[in-house]
This record gives C-alpha cells, structure tokens and sequence, in this order.
C-alpha cells in the first residue's frame, strides 16, 4: 500500500523542461472530443435542419408549458426533487419531445429528444455557456476565490480551458497517467481483498459504490495533485473523511439550494451546510496546492540552468506560468468533484449489470483473459482490443448518464430549432436520460446491451445510432475536460477486475434505481456522511456485492460455474 505524504509520482510526465515560471509558451490549441459525425445518407434530418425548414415558422410560446407553482408542486409535494430524470421522462410522456418551464424568471426550454440536442449543440456558441452557476459562483464570490471551468465564462473562460486542455485532453495525453492509475489500482485491489476477507462469508464487499467512491477520489488526486491521500488504506486520515464528508455536504444541500428561494437561505439549514461544504473542499485543495508550490519554487531556486523537470499536472500547470497559484485554487478543486462522483457511479452501475448479466460478465472476462492473460497489469494499448470492454462503458453511461440534465444558453444569435425561433439568451435544457433511453434510437432502451455499440454485428442489427443519442460527455469545446482520463481509469479498473473476480450481486440487494445528487447515482447512503435524502435512499441502502476470486484454476477445472451465484 502507498505511503502517505509527499510521494513523488513513479510515473513522471518527463521530458519537458523549463527554465523557469513563465517562460514556457503556450501549449497546442485545445481540441475538443467530439462525436463524429454520421455520413450524410445516414444522419437524422434534425427537425427544422432539413427539408422541414420550407414550413412556416411557428411561435414557441405555443409549446406546452409547465408553470413554475406546478413545477414546485412536483418536486417537493410529488417527490421529484431527487428523481427530475423521472419527471422528464414523464414530461416527455405527455408533452413530446419539447417544453417550456421556468426556473425563477428564466425561461427553459427542455429538449428531449436526438435531433434536438443535435440542432442546439450544433448552434453552440463560440465561448459556449452552460448556465449561470449562481450557486457555485456564489461561494466563490463569498470567499473572494478564483473561478475555474465550471464557472467562468466567455473569453476568460477560453483561456483557463486552454491551459487546463493541456497533458489531458487527448487521448496519448491521458495515457500518461496509466502507471499512476494502476498504482492506485493496486492499493484498491488490496483493499478490497481485505474487505472481501473481513467478510463473515469471506467473499462479500458490503458497499462497492463506496469502495469505487475512495478509488476515484484517489485516483483524481494523484493525477491532479501528485499526492497520495490515503482514501484505499484502513485507517483513512482526517482531512480526508472531511473532504469526503463535506462532497457530500454541499452536493446534498445544493439540491435543496438551487430549488429554494434566497430569502429561505438564512432561515433554513441548507445554505450554510452547502457554504460550509465547499469551505472545507477548498481547504482541502489548498493544502494540496501550497505543498506543490513549495516543492516547486524551492526546486526553482536549487535549478541548474536547464531548469526544472516537469512531473505531473498541477507541477505542469504551476511551472508552465500558465496558471498563478491562485487560479489554480479556483480550478483544481473543481476538477476534483467532477472527477469522482462521475467515474465512481459509472463503475458501480458498470458492476451492477455485469452481475445481473453473467454471460456478459463472461464475455467481457474472456476478452479480457484473451488480451491480457492472468497476470498481466493492462496497458493503455491493450484496449484497442477490448471492444466489448469500450462498449460496456458505453452502454452504461447511456443507461445512466452521470449528468442526467445539461443545458446551454445561446448567448450571441437568434437560435432555430424545429421551427420555431428562440430569442437570444434562451436556456435550453439537455434531458439525457431521457434522450438516451429514447426507443426509437436504441432498440429494447432499458436493457443493458453492451453489444449495440458493437460495430461486427451480424446482418440486419444496426451498429450505429444518431451520433447525438447518447452523449455522456457533452459535445463541443466545452464538453468534459476529464473524459480521456475517466475513461482510461474505468477501463483500466474493470480489465483487473475482470481478470481476478467474478463478481455477483447478492440477492437482498434487489434493483437499484437512480436518484440524482446533482449527477447521477444508485439509490443508496451517501458516502461519508450518516445524512439521507428521502426513505427510497435509506431503503436500498446497504447494497451487497460478493466478488468471487478468480483462481487460473477455477477458470480451467469450470470451477467458475460452481463457486456461489448465490
Ligand atoms: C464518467 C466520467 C465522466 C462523465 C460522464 C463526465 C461528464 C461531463 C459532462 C456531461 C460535462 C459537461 C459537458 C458539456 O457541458 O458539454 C463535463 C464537464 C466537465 N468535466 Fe467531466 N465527466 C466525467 C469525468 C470527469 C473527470 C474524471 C474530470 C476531471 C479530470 C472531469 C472534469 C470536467 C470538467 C472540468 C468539466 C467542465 C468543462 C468546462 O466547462 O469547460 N470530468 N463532464
């Protein structure tokens, strides 16, 4: 198991050098992820794109309306606060693929269906805005600290993008850090075996989400901060129950913040337990960042002229000149929330169907064996022959898109969608689990197919869906800053658990469904805290997972088949 404390990264992002802080240039120009494009024969006509633009325009006010006294009614008396991806689809069930709602006085316009999405995102802005993020603004503005990513904007916003782009946007980028995540990746597998053995039954880990939850923030501040935390050792230090602890503090209470009145702030608990829960995730990243900052000027000072040797991403970031230690306060913290919660659902969700589909779970362990064999830690390359492994991860986050609701607002031009003319300044809201789960895209939506992302499907069974149905990580130049890394993280953790257990969900855990904490996650505790949301969260509290060692043995002799589905 690591140590905790300073330990330098094994992996070194060597090979740059720098003569010092602000005197590096800048760095490629950043590229975005984006999902490519179907052939012309092929593509949707988007209502509105196409032949349909001939018809009349139509006035939007005429769509259906949801007033906002109705809107409140369904979320706190009707139960929704927690489960919006639900009303959605509801909302769609009723109104079609397009609705008017209101947040305050904002008008919202929810988009439901692929070729909404496609016609909004393909308008996007230059320097695109997802909204307002008030109440993340708010702390910042509070505590007079920088904002990062998530909630700077325009032009300011492009720079900061530009200089956080770099050593993780691309895909050879993220590929660095292979050797630190499979460092962590052994911590977690050590770890888990010990839970496994502390077992009554020797084999049974009591809450995987949680385990997954202690492996992803781990690993995003090894990858972010160059520092172990010790999230995967018995004893877990202080300052980081208290970071866990305060994540879900300010994700919980943000809920209840977003949806309640400002006047209700200083009479009701929740915006201070939301200030209180991002005080200390600052705290948190400071700590971080000062020691980096010390280690880095004091190599500075003791530098030979060809200057220091760059290690990792805040070292980079620090050195480079490209972020003051200020910004990068404002930034890295950001990059941490939305690195675990994201990456962790997603695995817990990618377990949860692999147990409840064995032959899948087969399958998938048979790739993997194939690549790979017993013993062998995965490397990056090894995943150009795993397609089943791509395409799990993929079904997953169709299934369950960790940010279930997403928006833009059009900020410099009249936008045309399906017909109707939306003024500058409308906010147009993303349902994705709605979209994703939309049938007449993916065929039988609520079943976990990893194999309709399979490209060498046998005649007649379509391989390729709208390139819009499912889109998890947003599009464009401000989609997900993280994915080549969550993706590299999930792939590399569910090869090695693929290789050792077959893992088995145990019968009294019963269906998990989805509740939304901001992203979206099975119904179970949140972890590190003893608060809970409404009774459905308590209920499915306490899900079982039993992972079975995998001996060569087992495999050879069939033992696989015999050692407890149960
Ligand atoms: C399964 C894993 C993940 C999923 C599904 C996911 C999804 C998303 C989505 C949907 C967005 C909004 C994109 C848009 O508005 O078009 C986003 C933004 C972002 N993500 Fe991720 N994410 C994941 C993991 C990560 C990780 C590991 C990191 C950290 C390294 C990260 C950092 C960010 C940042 C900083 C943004 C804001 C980008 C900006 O506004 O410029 N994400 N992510």
């Amino acid at each position: 198991m690591a140590a905790l404390g300073c330990a330098r990264l094994r992996w070194a992002l060597l090979g740059t050098r720098v003569a010092g802080r602000g005197l590096c240039p800048l760095g490629a120009r950043a590229k975005a992820a984006i999902p490519a494009a179907l052939p012309a024969d092929q593509a949707a006509v988007a209502p509105g794109a196409g032949p349909e633009d001939q018809r009349p325009l139509r006035n939007w006010e005429e769509l259906p309306r949801i007033g906002e006294l109705r809107f409140f009614f369904q979320l706190f008396a009707q139960g929704y606060v927690l489960r919006l991806h639900d009303l959605q689809m509801r909302n769609k069930a009723k109104y079609g693929p397009m609705w008017l709602s209101n947040s305050g006085p904002r008008l919202l316009v929810n988009l439901a269906s692929a070729p909404l999405l496609e016609q909004v995102m393909r308008q996007d802005d230059k320097y695109p805005t997802r909204d307002s993020m008030e109440l993340w603004k708010a702390h910042r503005d509070y505590q007079s600290l920088a904002y990062g990513p998530f909630t700077t904007e325009g032009h300011q916003w492009h720079q900061l993008r530009h200089a956080l782009n770099q050593r993780m946007l691309k895909p050879a980028e993220a590929a660095l850090y292979t050797d630190a995540l499979n460092e962590v990746i052994d911590d977690f597998i050590t770890r888990l075996n010990q839970i496994r053995a502390e077992s009554a039954s020797g084999d049974q880990v009591s809450d995987m989400a949680h385990l997954f939850y202690h492996f992803a923030l781990e690993a995003i501040c090894y990858i972010l901060f160059e520092k172990r935390i010790g999230c995967l050792e018995t004893s877990i230090p202080e300052d980081t129950v208290n970071f866990i602890r305060s994540v879900g503090l300010m994700f919980q209470n943000s809920v209840y913040a977003t949806f309640l009145p400002k006047w209700t702030r200083p009479l009701l608990p929740f915006w201070k337990r939301y200030l209180d829960g991002w005080d200390t995730i600052f705290f948190f990243g400071k700590k971080l960042i000062d020691e980096k900052f010390k280690e880095v000027e004091a190599q500075l000072q003791t530098a030979g002229p060809d200057g220091v040797q760059i290690s990792g991403y805040l070292h980079f970031l620090l050195t480079s000149g490209q972020l003051s230690p200020r910004e990068a306060l404002g930034s890295l913290p950001e990059l941490l929330l939305a690195g675990v919660d994201t990456t962790s659902n997603t695995l817990a969700w990618a377990l949860y169907h692999l147990s409840k589909n064995p032959e899948i779970q087969e399958a998938l362990h048979k790739e993997v064996m194939d690549v790979t064999g017993p013993g062998k830690v995965p490397q990056h390359k090894d995943f150009t022959h795993m397609p089943l492994l791509k395409a799990a991860i993929k079904e997953t986050l169709r299934l369950y898109p960790v940010v279930p609701t997403n928006s833009r607002i059009i900020t410099d031009k009249e936008v045309k969608i399906d017909g109707y003319v939306f003024p500058k300044n409308t906010q147009f809201v993303f349902c994705h689990y709605v979209v994703s789960r939309d049938p007449t895209t993916f065929p039988d939506p609520e079943s976990f197919r990893p194999h309709r992302w399979l490209r060498k499907n046998k005649a007649g069974v379509p391989g390729v869906q709208h390139p819009f149905g499912s889109v998890p990580f947003g599009y464009g130049v401000r989609s997900c800053l993280g994915r080549r890394i969550a993706e590299l993280e999930m792939q590399l953790l569910l090869v090695r658990l693929m290789q050792h257990y077959r893992v088995v969900l145990a019968p009294e855990t019963g269906e998990l469904k989805p509740v939304g904490r901001i992203v979206l996650v099975p119904s179970k505790k949140e972890p590190g805290t003893e608060e809970h949301g409404k009774d459905h969260l308590q209920k499915a509290n306490g899900q079982v997972w039993k992972c079975h060692g995998l001996q060569d043995s087992c495999l050879r002799t069939g033992n696989r088949d015999l050692d407890g589905m149960n």
